[in-house]
């Protein structure tokens, strides 16, 4: 690694920003939020936001299902992408974290589109799929990564045909290419993306990223099965 690469890579997220547009008053305050109330920096960066937000609307994704909400930074990114109509489940293991989601949700004024499940997501994955709402349009996928191939399960069984499935932190710095890595975010990892490989190959890709947030990575997939209509 080239010293001062990563000082480029910031660099050019802040440009990037500068172009076309910093984060509105609402994204700020909800990642001083997180800040202040003493939650890990893992939100997505806003470049990342802004490329989920492009996602859900280039699909027009109507029901999305997100694991892992932390402050809800990413979810208000969502919510937003999917319009008044659109609904969002977003499934989170700590309860201060949901909390402090809560709160920046209602501040966004997302509140009524957003739901926010407290809970590991194995156990609410299911619970979600007897409830038998309408099929997910877009998943995200960015919670402990040691159950990446768990939830790729869930994401298959509770998305519709057609539907984008994106898998965050699948490079971490390169630890990816580690076969014999302890590290059980990698491990877990691989083995979401072996999974994915057997899925839908043609429909199924990953792709780097630098940035803000260092080097990492986006898997993403489209479910498979006929398409409505
Ligand atoms: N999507 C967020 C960042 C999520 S960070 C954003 O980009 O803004 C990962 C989150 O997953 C953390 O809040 C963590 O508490 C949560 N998490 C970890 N294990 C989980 C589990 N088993 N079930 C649900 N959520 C979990
Ligand atoms: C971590 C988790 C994330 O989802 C992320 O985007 C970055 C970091 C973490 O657990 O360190
Ligand atoms: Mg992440």
């Amino acid at each position: 690694m080239i010293d001062g690469q990563k000082e480029v890579w910031r660099n050019v997220d802040a440009y990037l920003e500068e172009v076309l547009g910093e984060d509105d008053p609402i994204l700020a305050d909800a990642l001083y939020l997180a800040r202040q109330e003493g939650l890990p920096p893992a939100s997505v960066s806003p470049a990342q936001g802004r490329f989920l937000a492009t996602l859900v609307q280039m699909i027009k994704a109507r029901y999305i299902l997100e694991v892992g909400t932390l402050a809800g930074y990413s979810t208000i990114h969502l919510a937003r992408a999917t319009g008044p109509e659109g609904e969002v489940v977003t499934l989170e293991y700590d309860s201060h974290h949901a909390h402090v989601a809560q709160v920046n949700l209602e501040r966004a004024g997302l509140a009524d589109r957003v739901e926010v499940r407290i809970g590991a997501a194995a156990e609410t994955l299911p619970v979600i799929y007897e409830e038998l709402r309408p099929k997910f349009d877009f998943v995200f996928i960015d919670a402990d990564k040691t159950n990446n191939t768990l939830y790729v399960e869930w994401a298959l069984k509770l998305a519709r045909p057609g539907a984008v499935v994106v898998i965050d932190n699948v490079v971490r710095n390169g630890g990816v290419v580690d076969a014999h890595s302890t590290d059980p975010s990698v491990i877990g990892s691989r083995a979401a993306l072996e999974f994915i490989a057997d899925i839908n190959p043609p429909a199924a890709a990953v792709l780097q990223t630098v940035g803000a947030k260092g080097h990492d990575g986006f898997a993403i997939f489209v479910v498979p099965g006929d398409l409505p209509g």
